[in-house]
């Protein structure tokens, strides 16, 4: 039976590839996408999205905008990783079609309540929508939160902290309390899924959509050779997805995270008592280690499906 899944992304190359992974996965019952500023502003983002569907003739799926701003900080885009128009690289016509809300929040909670079996929520950029949701709706309807965000070791944003918690760590502090099953697939694992040239090869022989994920990652890659000497990208928002459809990829622990808010030096850090030095209760199952092959051989695989 397929897993109902409302994708909340801020497309981005990453967000961009776990959709597609999502639209090729038949255990994913994609009920729709929402949108939220991050790799770009909401309105950059909320069109990347559309794009995407697009390209592979899904414009069924529904797109609802949400947040434009974090709830109490200032917005800042990652626009030195992902350019311009939060998916700069191969060349894609502006969307044709448009949103279907620009209520993120409300649209959420009308899937949630349509759908006949809880509901598993991908958060891939920062938490706001997902935050305000929960304030509004409370997690009736929600099977479980699957998430790209974090780090138990190192930081990408600050040397401390992860983007997409240091975007809005309020909201990442209402998730993470929120007493649903959260899963956190951070830094740690997402590291690991670095696309590389050996893989963007085999994707340019799986099509016109691999042939679109490959030039993606051509411009990500940038970004992350300058950054760290990579000759690759870590494709971070599709561990999140994989993760939720394929049990085993990424070995997680059951442990307590919770989010500083505080420090300026620290913000947004996820402090993860991996090794429960605290008697905080666990909240959440923290990626630690990922079979990067199969992720691979399934995205490869899948990416290849759509043609
Ligand atoms: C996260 O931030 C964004 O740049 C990516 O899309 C990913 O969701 C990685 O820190
Ligand atoms: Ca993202």
């Amino acid at each position: 039976m397929s897993i109902p899944v409302l994708l909340d992304c801020d497309p981005g190359h990453d967000d961009a590839i776990a959709l597609l992974l999502a639209l090729a996965s038949p255990e994913v019952d994609l009920l729709g996408v929402t949108t939220t500023y991050g790799n770009q502003t909401l309105e950059k983002t909320t069109a990347n999205a559309l794009r995407v569907l697009e390209l592979v003739g899904r414009e069924d799926v529904p797109v609802a905008a949400g947040a434009a701003a974090p709830l109490r900080r200032q917005l800042v885009v990652a626009a030195h990783v992902h350019g311009e128009s939060g998916l700069d690289g191969p060349a894609l016509p502006p969307p044709r079609t448009a949103p279907v809300s620009d209520d993120a929040v409300t649209f959420l909670a009308d899937r949630i309540a349509a759908a006949r079996r809880p509901v598993t929520l991908v958060p891939t950029g920062p938490l706001t929508n997902v935050a305000r949701f929960l304030r509004a709706h409370g997690g009736d309807g929600v099977d479980r939160i699957v998430l790209m965000g974090g780090a138990i070791a190192e930081g990408n944003m600050t040397p401390a902290a992860e983007f997409n918690i240091w975007a809005d760590p309020e909201a990442a502090a209402i998730v993470f309390a929120s007493g649903l099953e959260i899963h956190m697939l951070g830094l740690d694992v997402t590291h690991q899924a670095l696309l590389g040239r050996a893989e963007e090869e085999r994707l340019r022989q799986a099509g016109r959509v691999g042939c679109f994920v490959a030039d993606l990652n051509v411009f990500f890659t940038r970004y992350h050779r300058e950054t760290y000497g990579w000759d690759g990208a870590p494709i971070h928002d599709a561990v999140a997805l994989a993760h939720a459809i394929v049990p085993g990829l990424v070995e997680t622990v059951h442990c307590n995270v919770e989010i500083e808010r505080e420090s300026e030096l620290c913000r947004g850090r996820t402090v993860v008592d991996r090794w429960h030095r605290t008697e905080r209760p666990a909240n959440a199952h923290v990626g630690v280690a990922l079979d990067r092959e199969r992720f691979f051989g399934l995205l490869i695989e899948r990416v290849g499906s759509l043609g």
